[in-house]
C-alpha cells in the first residue's frame, strides 16, 4: 500500500479497532490508477501525465479518453471517441417538459442535478451495470449530454428557447453556441473563447477522491445506476466549500470592490469569528501552490488581453493573492490560491453568468466522475462504502409513555 499507509481494514478484522477520522483527512477509501496528487510538491498527474503538459498540448476530449481508458488515444481512437461523443449530444425531447416543471428562477445547478438524475428514467433499457458495453455507453452519454443539459438550464433560466447541439462543431464551441446563440443573429465566437474553455475543462477534469468524486463512488458502490451516481456528485459539487467556490470567489471580489479594501478582507478572513474565509484559498491536499491555479492565472492575463477586456476584479484578485502570500496566518496554514481563485474571472470574460460557474465545473468533472465509476466497476470484489461512527447519544433507556413525560 505504500510506506505511509496502514491497511486498517485488515487491522479491524484482527483487533476490532476502527479509526475516527472526521472529514476523511487521513483515510484512503479506495485504490485508483487515474489521478496522482502530491500536495506538498504541488504535482498533479492524470494517468501519469503532468497537468502542465496536458494543458499545453491536449484537448478536453482527449483527456476524457485518457482518464476513462488509461492511455492516450491514437489518431484513429481519438476520432472514433469524438464521433461517439458527438453522436450522443442530443437530449431526449421529453426532457424539455421535465425542464418546464422547474421554477423559472431555479439555480442552474438544481436543474442540472435533477435533469442528470432523470436520465436514468430515459435510458433504463441499457442500465445493466454488469455489462461493460452498457457502462461505457452511459459514461459517453454523460460526457456528451452534460453541455446540452447545462446550456438548456441556462436558457430556461432566462426564458430563451432551447438550442439543439450543432454537431459539426467541436465540443466547447458547440457548447458556447448552445448557450448564447439566438436565431436572429449568428453567434460570432472568438476562437480564444473556445480554447480557454477547453483548457479550463482539462484542468477541472479530475482530482482523485475529492468530495464529489467520493460521493459518486459511494453511491456507485451500492450498485446504483451511473446517472443517479453522477447526479449525487453534482449535488456534492454545488457546495461553496467545493465546486461552488468559483461562484463565491467572484462574489467575494465584487464585495471587496477595490484594491484598497484588500487588507481589510485579509484581516477579516483571519478572524475565525467573522465566519468569512478567502474563497478560492486553501485546499485539503495541496499545501503548496495548486498547479492548476498557476496555469489559470497565466491564462487569465492572456484571455483578458486577447478579448481586449480590462477587469478590475483581476487587479483585486492579484492584490489579494499577494497580501495573503505575505501574511503569517496564511503562510503557517499553507493556504495558497486553489483552482477556483482565477477561473471565475475567465468565465466572466467569456460572458458565462456567475450562477453557471459551478455548472461549468460539473461539465468538466463529468470526465473524472465517469472514469472513477468505470474503474470502480472494473474492480473485482469492490465493497459497498459504509463508514462507521463514534456514537455520542444517550445510553440504553426504557420508553416512557406519553402521559408520563
Ligand atoms: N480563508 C481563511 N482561513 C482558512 C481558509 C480560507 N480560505 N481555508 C482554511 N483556513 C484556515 C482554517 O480556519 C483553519 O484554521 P485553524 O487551524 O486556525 O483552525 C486552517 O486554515 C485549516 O482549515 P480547514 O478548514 O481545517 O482545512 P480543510 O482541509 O478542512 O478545508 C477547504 C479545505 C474546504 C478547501 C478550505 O481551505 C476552505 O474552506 N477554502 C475556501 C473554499 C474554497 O476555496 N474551496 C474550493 C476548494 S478546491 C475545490 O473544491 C475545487
Amino acid at each position: 500500500l505504500g510506506p505511509d499507509c496502514i491497511d486498517i481494514g485488515k487491522l479491524y478484522k484482527e483487533t476490532g479497532h476502527f479509526t475516527y477520522d472526521p472529514g476523511f483527512v487521513a483515510t484512503a477509501s479506495t485504490k485508483s490508477a487515474i489521478t496522482y496528487i502530491d500536495g506538498d510538491q504541488g504535482i498533479l498527474l492524470y494517468r501519469g501525465y503532468p497537468i502542465e503538459q496536458l494543458a499545453q498540448h491536449s484537448t478536453f476530449l482527449e483527456v476524457a479518453y485518457l482518464l476513462m481508458n488509461g492511455e492516450l488515444p491514437t489518431q484513429g481512437q481519438l476520432e472514433s471517441f469524438e464521433h461517439e461523443v458527438t453522436h450522443h449530444t442530443m437530449m431526449h425531447e421529453s426532457l424539455k417538459y421535465f425542464f418546464r416543471g422547474f421554477h423559472y428562477d431555479a439555480h442552474p445547478m438544481a436543474m442540472l442535478c435533477g435533469a442528470v438524475a432523470s436520465l436514468s428514467a430515459f435510458y433504463h433499457d441499457d442500465l445493466d451495470i454488469n455489462d461493460p458495453d452498457q457502462r461505457r455507453l452511459s459514461a459517453i452519454r454523460m460526457i456528451a449530454k452534460m453541455p446540452t443539459i447545462a446550456a438548456a438550464a441556462y436558457r430556461y433560466s432566462i426564458g430563451w428557447p432551447f438550442r439543439y447541439p450543432r454537431n459539426n462543431l467541436e465540443y466547447c464551441t458547440r457548447f458556447l453556441h448552445m448557450m448564447f446563440e439566438v436565431p436572429s443573429e449568428p453567434l460570432q465566437l472568438s476562437p480564444v473563447a473556445a480554447k480557454a474553455l477547453d483548457l479550463l475543462f482539462i484542468l477541472h477534469a479530475d482530482h482523485e477522491q475529492n468530495a464529489s468524486t467520493s460521493t459518486v463512488r459511494l453511491v456507485g458502490s451500492t450498485g446504483a445506476n451511473p446517472y443517479a451516481s453522477v447526479a449525487a456528485g453534482i449535488a456534492a459539487l454545488w457546495g461553496p466549500a467545493h465546486g461552488g467556490a468559483n461562484e463565491a470567489v467572484l462574489k467575494m471580489l465584487a464585495e471587496i470592490g477595490d484594491v484598497k479594501n484588500v487588507g481589510k478582507a485579509v484581516e477579516r478572513a483571519k478572524d475565525r469569528n467573522s465566519g468569512f474565509r478567502l474563497m478560492g484559498f486553501g485546499h485539503r491536499v495541496y499545501k503548496n501552490f495548486d498547479p492548476r491555479a498557476t496555469i489559470i492565472r497565466e491564462m487569465t492575463h492572456k484571455v483578458l488581453a486577447d478579448l481586449n477586456i480590462s477587469d478590475p476584479l483581476l487587479d483585486i484578485a492579484l492584490e489579494l493573492e499577494q497580501a495573503a502570500l505575505k501574511d503569517p496566518y496564511f503562510i503557517e496554514r499553507k493556504l495558497y490560491p486553489n483552482v477556483d481563485f482565477y477561473s471565475g474571472i475567465i468565465y466572466k470574460a467569456l460572458r458565462i453568468p456567475t450562477e453557471m460557474f459551478t455548472v461549468m465545473f460539473a461539465i468538466a468533472r463529468t470526465a473524472g466522475w465517469v472514469s472513477h465509476w468505470l474503474e470502480q466497476h472494473e474492480t473485482p470484489d469492490a465493497k459497498i462504502g459504509r463508514p462507521r461512527q463514534v456514537y455520542t447519544g444517550a445510553a440504553r433507556r426504557d420508553y416512557v409513555p406519553l402521559a408520563k413525560r
